[in-house]
């Protein structure tokens, strides 16, 4: 029995803040962050909007289109860095709006791969049959420790949420394989005092190495080959890094993800915003092979290997 996606869903805040809005707030031109970044907006939440709000959001979503009830859910993983507060977890919260009264709750803390650490960590629990339905999320209010006079690090980020359903689905699809890692001789590079600081070449250096070296490790792992692969999911940080992963497995553009350009760099967020908008355009087919591949601070990585389907 193996364990797969079986229901998805995503939240975005309406407010779109552009590179030429940031012109106005810093010194830094629209041309500099779509040459350098790739991204040209960012969706950013309003003060009464939370990130327990957004996770609720995706996480219904997500649970509507799984077509399962809340008190199915046996466990909630919720990955974030920026939680509401410190305890109780997001998890928790939303547990109790969506009367997810049977599930257990735990937050994730490994940055923008967090949810590649939920989804293996929600396997686990499936494919031992000790759980049935896990809920994962991945969302960020990267806004709130963003330091909006520090222009290395306030173009990159954005805020918002996505969710997944992991269970039980039929044979041949679901993960396949995956990959985690962590570096913490790293953790210098990228990290949180008041707000977000960064090394950004010291990240985009590990970044281009490590993701290219997860995707080729998870389809190794799973007996496969660049060949096999039909769709790459990277978390959308940079799409210099991107293109370096979709580069070392040889696809073509339309074959890797990008929504990098509307939304910024939104952390654990980013991976299942972007499987979202990629089903919805009809560009993840069922039984086709994607690959997923996260990396960020801590250093943590991981990447996933999944056949599409229930
Ligand atoms: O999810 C993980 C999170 N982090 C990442 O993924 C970040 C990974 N790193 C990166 O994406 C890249 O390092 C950046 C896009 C952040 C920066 O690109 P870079 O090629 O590493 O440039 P740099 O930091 O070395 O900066 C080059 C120049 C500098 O000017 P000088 O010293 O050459 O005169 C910067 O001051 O660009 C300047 N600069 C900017 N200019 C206009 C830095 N930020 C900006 C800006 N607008 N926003």
């Amino acid at each position: 029995m193996r364990a797969g996606i079986v229901g998805m869903g995503r939240f975005l805040p309406e407010k779109i803040l552009t590179n030429h809005d940031l012109e106005k707030m810093m010194d830094t031109s629209d041309e500099w962050i779509r040459t350098m970044t790739g991204i040209e907006e960012r969706r950013i939440a309003s003060d009464d909007v939370n990130t327990s709000d957004m996770a609720f959001a995706a996480a219904q979503k997500a649970i509507e289109d799984a077509g399962i009830t809340p008190e199915q859910i046996d466990l909630i993983l919720v990955a974030t860095v920026t939680p509401d507060s410190p305890f109780p977890s997001v998890s928790c919260r939303i547990q109790e709006r969506l009367g997810a009264t049977k599930a257990a709750a735990m937050d994730i803390s490994a940055a923008c791969a967090g949810f590649m650490y939920g989804i293996v960590t929600a396997k686990q629990f499936i494919e031992s049959q000790v759980y049935k339905y896990v809920l994962v999320v991945g969302v960020e209010k990267l806004s709130k420790i963003t330091d909006w006079n520090d222009r290395n690090t306030a173009v990159l980020f954005g805020d918002g949420a996505g969710a997944a359903i992991i269970g039980p689905v039929s044979e041949d699809r679901g993960i396949l394989a995956f990959e985690l890692g962590a570096d913490g001789t790293g953790a210098k590079h990228l990290y949180q005092d008041e707000f977000i600081i960064m090394n950004g070449r010291e990240v985009f250096k590990f970044a281009v190495r490590q993701m290219g070296e997860s995707c080729i490790n998870v389809l190794n792992k799973a007996g496969l080959s660049k060949d096999d692969v039909d769709f790459l999911i990277p978390h959308q940080a940079n799409i210099r890094i991107m293109e370096a992963s979709r580069q070392r497995l040889e696809l073509p553009i339309e074959k890797m993800s990008k929504t990098v350009d509307k939304y910024g760099n939104t952390s654990a967020a980013s991976i299942p915003i972007s499987i979202v908008e990629e089903v919805e355009k009809g560009k993840i087919k069922d039984d086709d092979l994607i690959v997923m591949v996260g990396f960020g601070g801590g250093l943590t990585w991981g990447a996933i290997a999944i056949r599409w389907g229930k």
